[in-house]
């Protein structure tokens, strides 16, 4: 448990509380931002992940598969963790069976995501960013079962689903496919935001780059697939930019891919 944490803490931040048991482990992390505690509820303690079970009883038989059931881990330090890790303290909504207030819910606050994701509340102050508000983590992240990224692992059409339910003017068929669809949104989008517009990776000629091989066969001259591009690049726009690569996600016109 602690080893795949580990391996993982150059993104993760783990609140410094005692409620954090075992997961006290990389607080030395925190550098440039501030370090968040634990969701709390006023006046509320942690009763651990089975006493959820007797009122989400769907919620707690799938979770053992979830990629945050990991934190689930024995012990009794460890009984703080699991469910109440992103939905506090639950003794008083468990007592009281329900009711306003008394649980956290991050579909509607992403703060209990960003506690242990720190680099993800980054991401979003980004100047071009998903609105947090109303594209939330639960969007595109699964809790409760299976992969927290949905879609993800080997599946690179399904995760591209997780945008296209809300980009559909995206979704082909096109006459001319770009086959970096293939390789999935992010390949040049991160969906959490950058500093760059459209939630670019790379600003420039860097993001189609990393898949086109750019070579200079004669002194001077570029080329790049089987055309010479040196004026091209040195014109100060991007690839996809008026008369050149437009329909960057595919054409209906031009396998050069253009409108
Ligand atoms: C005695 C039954 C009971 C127990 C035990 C219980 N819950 Fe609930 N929970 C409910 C009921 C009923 C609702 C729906 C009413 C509501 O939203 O308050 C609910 C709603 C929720 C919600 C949605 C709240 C919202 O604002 O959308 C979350 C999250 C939740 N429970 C998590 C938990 C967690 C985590 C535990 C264990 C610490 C737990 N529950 C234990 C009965 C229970
Ligand atoms: C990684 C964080 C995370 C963990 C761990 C987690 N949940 Fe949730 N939970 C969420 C998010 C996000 C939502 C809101 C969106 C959704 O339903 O996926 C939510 C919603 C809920 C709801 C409201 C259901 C609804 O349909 O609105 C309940 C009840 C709940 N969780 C119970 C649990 C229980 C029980 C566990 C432990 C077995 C648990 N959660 C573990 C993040 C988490
Ligand atoms: C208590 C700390 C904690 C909280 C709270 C938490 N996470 Fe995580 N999250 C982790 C850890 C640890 C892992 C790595 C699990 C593993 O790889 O075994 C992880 C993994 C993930 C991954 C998968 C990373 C990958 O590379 O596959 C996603 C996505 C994610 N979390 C999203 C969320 C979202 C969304 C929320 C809020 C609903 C959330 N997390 C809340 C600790 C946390
Ligand atoms: C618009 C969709 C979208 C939203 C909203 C979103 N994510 Fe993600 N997230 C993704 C995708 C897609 C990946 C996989 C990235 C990849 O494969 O390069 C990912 C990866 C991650 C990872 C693991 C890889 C990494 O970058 O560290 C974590 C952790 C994570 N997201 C947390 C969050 C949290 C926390 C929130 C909410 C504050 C959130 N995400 C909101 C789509 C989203
Ligand atoms: C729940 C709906 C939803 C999901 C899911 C979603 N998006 Fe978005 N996306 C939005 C909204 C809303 C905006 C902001 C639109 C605006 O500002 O006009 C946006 C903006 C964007 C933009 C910038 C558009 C622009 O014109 O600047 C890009 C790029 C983008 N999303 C990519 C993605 C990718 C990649 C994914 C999947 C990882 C994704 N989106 C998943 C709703 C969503
Ligand atoms: C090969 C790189 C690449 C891939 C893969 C890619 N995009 Fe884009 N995307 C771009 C570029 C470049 C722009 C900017 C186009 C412009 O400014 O005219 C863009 C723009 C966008 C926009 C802004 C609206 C628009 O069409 O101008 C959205 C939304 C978007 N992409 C979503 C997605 C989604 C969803 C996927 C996956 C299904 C995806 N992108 C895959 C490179 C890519
Ligand atoms: C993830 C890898 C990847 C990325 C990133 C990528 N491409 Fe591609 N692209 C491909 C593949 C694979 C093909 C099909 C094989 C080929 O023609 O090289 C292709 C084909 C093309 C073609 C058609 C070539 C032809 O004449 O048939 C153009 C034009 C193109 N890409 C432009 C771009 C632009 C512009 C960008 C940056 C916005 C970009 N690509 C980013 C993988 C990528």
């Amino acid at each position: 448990m602690i080893a795949r944490l580990r391996r993982i803490k150059s993104t993760l931040i783990f609140g410094g509380t005692a409620a954090w048991g075992l997961l006290l482990v990389s607080c030395v992390m925190v550098s440039r931002t501030t370090m968040m505690a634990p969701p709390q509820i006023p006046g509320a303690t942690f009763v651990g992940s089975a006493d959820c079970a007797q009122c989400h009883e769907g919620i707690t038989s799938n979770f053992h598969d979830a990629t945050h059931a990991n934190l689930m881990a024995e012990g009794e330090n460890a009984k703080n963790v699991g469910c109440e890790s992103c939905h506090g303290p639950g003794s008083i909504h468990s007592q009281q069976g329900g009711g306003a207030g008394s649980i956290v819910n991050p579909a509607k606050n992403p703060e209990t995501c960003f506690q242990c994701h720190l680099d993800k509340r980054s991401e979003f102050a980004m100047p071009y960013s998903h609105p947090i508000d109303k594209v939330g983590c639960s969007d595109c992240h699964e809790s409760h079962q299976g992969d927290a990224v949905v879609g993800g692992g080997t599946n690179l059409q399904g995760s591209n689903e997780s945008c296209l339910k809300c980009h559909d003017a995206i979704r082909g068929p096109y006459v001319f496919e770009h086959e970096a669809m293939r390789d999935g949104c992010t390949s040049c989008h991160n969906p959490h935001g950058t500093v760059n517009a459209k939630m670019l990776k790379a600003r420039n000629a860097a993001a189609c780059l990393q898949c086109h091989n750019q070579q200079q066969t004669v002194s001077g001259q570029i080329m790049i697939g089987s055309r010479e591009h040196t004026s091209f690049l040195t014109s100060g726009g991007t690839c996809w930019t008026a008369g050149c690569h437009e329909a960057v996600h595919g054409s209906h016109v031009n396998s050069s891919l253009r409108y």
